[in-house]
Formats: C-alpha cells, sequence, structure tokens
C-alpha cells in the first residue's frame, strides 16, 4: 500500500514507519523536522528498498500546510491510508495557556488531522477503500487539572473518528482509533508514572499486525480499557481529589 505516517520522526510514528517499510508499504514520512526525516528514510530505504518520501510539514489546519503534504505525496501516486500517531503534549497545560500554544495543542492533536483526512476522504469515498488510524490518550477519558487543552484536543479526535466510521461503514474504508495509554516516548522520558509504559516497538508490531480488522476503538496496552472504565464511574466525590 502507499501510506502517509504523520508524525513519524519520533516514538510511535517512527516506530510505526519501520514496521510498515519492513512490510514493503512504500510511505510519505511527515514530521516538523527535517533532519529528522532524511535519517530516517535513508535508513528505511537501505534495509527495506521501499519507496520512502518525506514531507518536513508542522501540521495544521491552514492550506499551506496541507498543500505541501499533497506536493510530496504526489510522487506516491494513490494514497491507500494514513496513520496519524503524532501529538504533541505540555506539563503546564492547565488551563492558563496563550493562543500559539493552544493552536499548536490543537492542530496537532486534532485540527491539522482534520484538515488532511478531508482532503483524503474524498477520493477514499470515491474508490470505496482506504486506511484512517488514529492515536487518542487515555488523558482524554475523563478531565481533569492537567492536559487540559491536550485532553480535550483528544477528545474531539476521538469524535471525529466515530463520525468517519459511522459515515464509512457501507464502505471499504477501515477507521481504527486507538486509545493509547503510557509509551516510552519523550512524552513519558523522567516522569513518574503510575502505570508501566509499553514500547512503541512492541505497539507498532501490535497496530501493523491488526491494520485489516474494523475494531473501531481499542486500548493498548489492553488493561487501560478497565482502567479507564473505573475512571470514568468513579464518584465525582472521589474523582476531585484523585492528584494524577
Ligand atoms: N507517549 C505517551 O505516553 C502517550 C500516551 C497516550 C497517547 N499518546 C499519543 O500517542 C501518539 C504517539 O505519541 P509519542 O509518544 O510517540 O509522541 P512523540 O514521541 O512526542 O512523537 C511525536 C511525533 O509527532 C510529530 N509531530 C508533532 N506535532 C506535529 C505536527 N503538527 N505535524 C507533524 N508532525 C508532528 C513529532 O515530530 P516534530 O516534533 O519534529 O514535529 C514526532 O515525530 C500521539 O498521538 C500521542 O498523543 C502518547
Amino acid at each position: 500500500m502507499n501510506l502517509i505516517v504523520v508524525g513519524a520522526s519520533a516514538g510511535l510514528g517512527r516506530a510505526l514507519a519501520d514496521r510498515l517499510a519492513q512490510e514493503k508499504h512504500n510511505l510519505l514520512l511527515i514530521a516538523g523536522d527535517e533532519a529528522d526525516l532524511k535519517a530516517i528514510s535513508a535508513d528505511l530505504n537501505l534495509r527495506h528498498s521501499v519507496q520512502v518520501e518525506i514531507a518536513a510539514v508542522r501540521l495544521q489546519c491552514d492550506q499551506n500546510s496541507i498543500e505541501k503534504v499533497l506536493a510530496k505525496a504526489s510522487a506516491l501516486g494513490n494514497i491507500d491510508g494514513i496513520l496519524f500517531p503524532l501529538g504533541y503534549s505540555r506539563t503546564d497545560d492547565d488551563g492558563t495557556l496563550g493562543c500559539d500554544d493552544i493552536n499548536r495543542i490543537v492542530n496537532s492533536n486534532m485540527a491539522g488531522i482534520i484538515a488532511l483526512c478531508s482532503h483524503y476522504l474524498p477520493a477514499m469515498l470515491q474508490r470505496g477503500e482506504g486506511l484512517l488510524v488514529f492515536f487518542g490518550s487515555v488523558a482524554s477519558e475523563r478531565g481533569r487539572s492537567s492536559n487540559i487543552v491536550y485532553a480535550a484536543a483528544k477528545r474531539g479526535l476521538q469524535s471525529f473518528a466515530e463520525s468517519l466510521r459511522h459515515k464509512c461503514s457501507a464502505t471499504n474504508i477501515n477507521v481504527q482509533y486507538y486509545q493509547l495509554g503510557y509509551l516510552n516516548t519523550a512524552q513519558t522520558f523522567g516522569k513518574k508514572l503510575p502505570f508501566p509504559a509499553a514500547e512503541p516497538k512492541d505497539a507498532a508490531d501490535y497496530i501493523v499486525r491488526n491494520l485489516n480488522k474494523r475494531f473501531g476503538l481499542e486500548y493498548y496496552p489492553w488493561f487501560w480499557r478497565f482502567i479507564c472504565l473505573g475512571l470514568r464511574y468513579t464518584p465525582w466525590m472521589v474523582f476531585k481529589k484523585l492528584k494524577f
């Protein structure tokens, strides 16, 4: 397949790019830093002999950033699917951020993703097939006093994915949404975590093995399904006192 991976220079996105190239998919890798992307594409080309294009674009909901992606994507031909393992969070996301920071969080976790999907959806609908894989966070299961804008954006993304799944239900367009727990990446580096962090490589293996399954929403690692269920039904009188 010809696939786009947005957020491919680090963490889960980098692991996914590696695993997808191993499966002989041709790739367009997108992230903000060109030097990172060049090094990754050279390595994937050498090890897996697949076509790897790169676009150094910080995806956001504006025509300029979408057109930069399209210009690079044309080298691959028809795009069969897009995976969106990008994300951006900040430790000071406590409800007091200024507009630039809010825009970056909302664009990187929701609005930029919606904009790129909206461009490719008509072609996928016309062909009646495609693949769209989104990544949310357990941080959005229940609002709390940290990761405030991040969680709001991820919850918006989840709603968008759910709507697309509904819209595409009579087609072969597969819409997957992973609700992710902690991963061992830059986002958790040095943080004291209440639950173990999964390795991005293991997550990428799991995701690539399941690209053909039509499950809608899946928790990874699996045990987060039960933690989130517990969190959702924790009475407010208790929940408001939790510090995490
Ligand atoms: N790590 C965790 O514990 C955890 C937990 C729950 C959910 N998640 C979610 O899981 C996914 C993967 O997380 P991760 O930890 O692997 O992230 P990461 O290590 O921080 O890597 C994020 C990637 O996204 C790119 N990126 C960020 N904003 C972008 C934008 N606007 N346009 C293009 N590329 C952009 C980054 O590159 P540049 O900075 O160069 O642009 C980088 O390649 C994300 O959706 C994240 O929110 C992570």
